[in-house]
């Protein structure tokens, strides 16, 4: 059996903001924001935009490439949303806290009427974790045959726009993709061929919404000053990305019995242009095999290897027997990587 990534779709909210702009409402300069990160701009949802619009739209993008693409029989988005066997969705920035999951408004308004949904938790890496677990519910149930995986963020409603340190970093955007099981064995398979999932909750702190959630909930009669928001140790961070990145490539060839000069490519997740730069040079890994956009896109967590994937796709750059690599790391804190053989 394969799990094979048959179509992807991304959904990017217009408004974009570059660095400057930012620059004239915190102390802050586009030369800063770009030399600390390799981030130029981010997009910004509107006011009535949340985590379920961008991903209803990623995901009806995903199912309308599957469709034109003529991979499958089904012709409409309505016949096809009607084969989905489960919605996974990643997101730090779901619609609400708790229930109902931004899964199922996904799947009511796709019309998925046969599919189950779930939300996933797993902060930047939460798109790896999900294709793992598409593979594994393939794998465990003979009549489940596609799933959805989107990763989506509204990270600009939970950022601080007054902290300069972490909200030049955010962005919002959708990214999804569809994955059938196919038959597949032996050597050259093609789709998911291997995933590493770690985590180390020691580091809880360092990536943390603070209110609203059963520990430090909103109580009657509070006044309240500001919205709930990411709080971030950006050094700690920042070693523990490059540490982890590294040890998931090597991790990663190491188990398949290649080098890096079987990969194709290297979609790591976007949080910044310098973590994966050092992280390449420790393992001596040429820049160009690291596929960046951040510069358009900013960090859009779990939403960012989904959109990058996307975009490649959309490039043409991700031809069938393509190796891609994804390697990501973010709050829990968690991190990991996966192997896909396109
Ligand atoms: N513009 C200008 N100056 C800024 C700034 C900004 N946006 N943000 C911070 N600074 C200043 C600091 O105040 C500090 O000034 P000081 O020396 O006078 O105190 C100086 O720049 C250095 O700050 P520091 O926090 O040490 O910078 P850094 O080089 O570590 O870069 C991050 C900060 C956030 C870019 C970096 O730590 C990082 O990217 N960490 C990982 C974050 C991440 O990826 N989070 C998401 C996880 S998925």
């Amino acid at each position: 059996m394969a799990t094979i990534i048959i179509a992807t779709g991304r959904a990017v909210p217009s408004r974009r903001v570059g660095n400057s702009e930012l620059a004239q409402q915190i102390d802050t300069s586009d030369e800063w924001i770009r030399s600390h990160t390799g981030i130029g701009a981010r997009h910004i949802a509107g006011g009535e935009t949340a985590c379920s619009d961008l991903a209803l739209e990623a995901a009806r993008a995903a199912l309308s490439m599957a469709i034109q693409g003529g991979m499958i029989r089904e012709k409409t988005l309505e016949e096809l949303a009607l084969t989905v066997d489960m919605i996974i969705l990643a997101s730090t920035t779901a619609d609400y806290i708790g229930t109902p999951s931004t899964a199922c408004i996904v799947q009511d308004k796709l019309g998925a009427r046969n599919a189950g949904a779930m939300d996933l938790t797993a902060a930047c890496s939460g798109f790896i974790y999900g294709l793992e677990i598409a593979a594994g519910l393939l794998a465990v149930a003979a009549e489940r045959r596609r799933i959805l995986v989107i990763g989506s963020e509204v990270l600009s409603r939970i950022t601080n726009w007054n902290d300069r340190g972490t909200c030049i970093l955010f962005g919002d955007g959708a990214g999804a993709v569809l994955v059938e099981k196919t038959a597949g064995e032996g050597p050259g398979r093609r789709g998911l061929l291997r995933t590493i999932l770690g985590a180390d909750g020691s580091g809880a702190e360092d990536l943390i919404i603070r209110r609203g959630g059963s520990r430090n909930p909103y109580r009657a009669g509070e006044t309240v000053d500001e919205p709930p928001h990411v709080e971030m140790n950006g050094r700690g961070i920042y070693t523990f990305a490059v540490k982890r990145a590294t040890e998931t490539i090597e991790r990663l060839l190491q188990a398949e019995g290649i080098t890096i000069n079987d990969v194709d490519r290297i979609v790591p997740h976007q949080a910044n242009a310098r973590i994966v730069a050092t992280a390449g040079k420790r393992l001596g890994i040429p820049e160009e095999k690291f596929f960046l956009n951040i510069e358009e896109y900013a960090n859009t967590s779990a939403a960012s290897i989904p959109i990058a994937l996307d975009e490649l796709n959309r490039k043409g750059e991700l031809r069938e027997g393509s190796l891609i690599m994804t390697i990501g790391f973010g709050g829990g804190l968690t991190y990991g990587g996966n192997l896909i053989r396109w």
